[in-house]
């Protein structure tokens, strides 16, 4: 791979050139005011995919926003390595708390990134991420040294539930035909400690409604007297946890799968900071789940968040007055084996049964999806292992995240393939926040390790 990393090192800044360019386009999947840019970013993902010497490049129309698919082969008896990723992004609100514009893309260094870091929405999630392998793909195929086949699959429909490609899938098994499936939409511990993703959580997300008197009321002629939906909303939302911050739901940690303590205690070796992590977050202390580490809750336990609530007068100065409706959006990450549907359902029983007299809930469910794990004594994390500690000159630590990326659970069970999470991102790097930015040490770095698991990976196939 010495002549990938000479093209690599001759080859930056224009690679990182392309990467901005590609950043201005605002692909914001939730809002179909942006639709045209969500198009055009396909479009332009299928360019860049054709002019780095791609055999064959497709746009595959879905019934929402394509996929773009391709191919290079260079021999069917070598191993496939399908790369998925995707180009759209969360929205940038709230605009006014970014330092500079989310689709103007700029370096800036932070102490985290001394050597600089790219600011845009979708520098690391997933745009930049996403980039780094068509620019490894590059190298290896202008420099000769592919040492295998590839399969490009991006989406821009990951931000809003991948439902699209979940059919994509399913009605494309054969065309998909690949012997490991390899994602950089994660991140890793720092940039002087690799690690590798072994395994996301799922997810079941719902919207709830409660409705208490049919219109809005006068809060003094009528309170005290009607249930009010917004005190009652609080009250049932505050007791879905105990005081151990477990949650209430009956039957929500039945299919729980607990690890062993050897498992938590190898868990326990990678390094964690908690002072550091309450520091970089202003926060006095920590707040979780009795009997587990910060580590393991946000990762290995399930949890439940609201994610947004709201009704009534949220105006200038005071309104007097009983609402009739109020509204939350609350999330469930799940672990191995929950299934997200018959969590939304035990949600959904629990929630309207203990609503009290004088109310009514209604319960929504959006997209969900299940947690994944990947082994590490699969070939694919072996050769991961080895390709970081080629670039890195270290051994990754295994880590298990906290995110979700719902479609590798669906890669499993259509495909039967195992994903390999090489994220290369930073907890630090304010993924669907203001200010998201990925570092250039990163994306570079990224582009430099994934030549290496395709040599590797071919060669521990032999
Ligand atoms: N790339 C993230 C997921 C992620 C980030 C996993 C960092 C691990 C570490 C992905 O784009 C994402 O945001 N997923 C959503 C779920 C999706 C169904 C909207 C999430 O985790 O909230
Ligand atoms: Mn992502
Ligand atoms: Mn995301």
């Amino acid at each position: 791979m010495n002549q990938t990393q000479d093209f690599i090192q001759q080859h930056k800044q224009r690679f990182l050139d392309e990467l901005i360019e590609l950043l201005k386009i605002p692909s914001i999947s939730a809002d179909p005011s942006y639709s045209a840019s969500v198009y055009q970013t396909a479009d332009s993902v299928a360019d860049h995919l054709t002019s780095i010497g791609m055999h064959h490049v497709e746009i595959c129309q879905t019934a929402g926003y394509p996929i773009v698919y391709a191919e290079w082969t260079k021999d069917t008896s070598l191993p496939t390595i399908l790369v998925y990723g995707h180009y759209d992004v969360q929205p940038a609100d709230p605009l006014e708390l970014w330092t500079s514009p989310a689709f103007e893309p700029v370096i800036k260094t932070t102490d985290i990134h001394p050597e600089g870091a790219i600011f845009a929405r979708g520098a690391c999630d997933d745009k930049g991420q996403m980039f780094m392998h068509v620019k490894a793909v590059e190298a290896m195929i202008k420099s000769g040294e592919m040492p295998c086949n590839v399969k490009f699959m991006i989406e821009g429909e990951e931000e809003v539930g991948s439902e699209n490609l979940g059919i994509f899938v399913k009605e494309n098994v054969e065309k998909l035909k690949a012997d490991v499936i390899l994602v950089s939409d994660t991140g890793m511990l720092a940039n002087d400690t690799p690690s590798i993703t072994t395994g996301l959580r799922g997810l079941s997300y719902v919207e709830v409604e409660v409705t208490g008197p049919n219109r809005d009321l006068h809060s003094g002629l009528y309170g005290g007297c009607v249930a009010n939906p917004i005190n009652v909303l609080a009250k049932m939302v505050a007791s879905l946890h105990d005081e151990n911050m477990h949650i209430t739901i009956p039957g929500f940690y039945d299919k729980v799968v607990e690890l062993s303590d050897e498992e938590r205690a190898e868990m326990a070796k990678a390094p964690f900071s908690l002072e550091k992590y309450c520091k970089a977050l202003d926060m006095e202390d920590v707040y979780g789940e009795a009997g587990y580490s910060t580590m393991e809750r946000g990762s290995i336990r399930p949890t439940l968040d609201v994610n947004g609530i709201w009704g009534g007068y949220t105006g200038e100065g005071a309104k007097t007055v009983i609402a009739s409706k109020a509204y939350a959006k609350i999330s469930m990450r799940l672990v191995p084996d929950q299934d997200p549907n018959e969590i939304t359902k035990l949600f959904m029983d629990h929630f309207t049964a203990i609503a009290p007299k004088g109310v009514r809930v209604k319960v929504t469910p959006h997209h969900g999806g299940e947690a994944a794990v990947t082994p590490i004594d699969s070939v694919g994390y072996k050769a991961a292992a080895l390709a970081y500690e080629q670039t890195f000159g270290k051994r990754p630590i295994p880590v298990r995240s906290g995110g979700s990326i719902p479609i590798v659970a669906m890669f499993e069970k259509i495909l039967g393939l195992k994903t390999i999470l090489m994220g290369f991102g930073l907890d630090s790097d304010a993924i669907h926040s203001p200010n998201e930015h990925f570092g250039l040490f990163n994306y570079y770095k990224g582009i430099e390790t994934i030549p290496y698991f395709y040599a590797h990976y071919t060669e521990l196939t032999k």
